[in-house]
């Protein structure tokens, strides 16, 4: 049987220990061809995290995918840094990453998916693993972008999950809810992939010694990485291991595991200056009634990954140079 056609990605991330395995795999993986990387502010400023970007592709055997550094700031406030405690001073947990040769591209991340958008006529898609901004930049540049990209995927929100930066928020729509509710407000077909399937599926130890024993490269400096961010985790689990935010939205929008439940909702963004800025309104009034249509609903929520998430990624990454 022939092998399907790649899907063509553009990825927005903010990298980022989790970016960076969402990185790998969408570079490993067979069923993608990875056409373009733009970088915003969030773990890591957007500059840092496009120098992460064109050192993690080199050390996977990508660099010549394109990176594009993007928004510095949200749309509406300012950046007071990422959370270093998490990914480390430079997001890359306490490893330094090899120095490669390659440097961003010229123009910024919005105009880059512009340009792939054009380029691929139809075909690309769009993972977002950071806050949204580059996103909503890009529709004010191109109005028709929700009719030229074939699906956007992205990590963050959370359905009936508590927020992990406010009793109701995710970080990735917490940090600029404006832009958020612009990309949930355009009418693309969308899959939000959030805490409720990230938090429950971990990456354990056995699978960073897995990673670490490979003949990767990129594998072993990817599971030293998570070293750092395991720590963190230490005090959310109980036992060191991590969450798998932003790789399993780009093992999602691979297909290569589909979600055994993921209903086809309204969603819509508190943008207010309330208590509950930045949190996901998820119409799940029909939870218990299978989750009849709903007029203008165009994003599935994944609410239920329903196979083993960590073996597959390290399946992928250990694929890597
Ligand atoms: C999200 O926030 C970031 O710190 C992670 O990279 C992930 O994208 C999880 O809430
Ligand atoms: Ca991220």
């Amino acid at each position: 049987m022939d092998s399907p056609t790649p899907r063509q990605i553009y990825l927005d991330c903010d990298p980022g220990v989790d970016d960076s395995l969402a990185l790998g795999y969408l570079v490993a993986s067979p069923l993608v061809q990875l056409v373009g990387v733009g970088t915003v502010f969030g773990n890591c400023p957007a500059d840092a995290g496009a120098r992460n970007a064109c050192d993690w592709l080199s050390v996977m055997g990508a660099s010549d995918v394109p990176v594009a550094a993007g928004a510095r700031k949200p749309s509406h406030g300012e950046y007071h840094g990422g959370p270093k405690h998490i990914h480390g001073q430079r997001g890359t947990g306490a490893v330094q990453l090899p120095e490669s040769g390659t440097t961003p591209v010229a123009g910024n991340a919005a105009e880059l998916l512009v340009d792939l958008a054009r380029a691929h006529s139809g075909d690309l898609e769009v993972v977002t693993v950071g806050p949204l901004t580059n996103i909503a930049e890009a529709l004010a540049i191109e109005p028709e972008l929700p009719h030229m990209i074939k699906h956007l995927t992205l990590m963050g929100g959370a359905a009936l999950h508590p927020g992990n930066i406010s009793p109701v928020t995710e970080a990735n729509i917490g940090k600029d809810p404006e832009s958020a509710r612009i990309v949930f407000g355009a009418p693309w077909p969308m899959t939000m992939v959030g805490l409720d399937v990230t938090m429950s599926n971990t990456f354990e130890e056995e699978h960073r010694q897995a990673l670490l024993a490979s003949g990767s490269t990129a594998g072993r400096l990817l599971a030293e990485v998570l070293d750092f961010y395991f720590d963190f985790h230490l005090d959310v689990y109980g036992r060191r291991c991590s969450a798998l935010h932003d790789p399993l939205a780009a093992i999602v929008a691979a297909g290569g595991i589909v979600p055994a439940l993921a209903p086809m909702i309204n969603v819509d963004i508190d943008d207010t200056r309330g208590p509950g800025r930045g949190q996901t309104l998820c119409a799940l009034g029909g939870l218990y009634r299978g989750f009849p249509a709903q007029d203008g609903a165009h994003c599935r929520v994944a609410l239920d990954i329903g196979a083993p998430v960590a073996p597959h990624l390290v399946d992928v990454l250990t694929t890597l140079p």
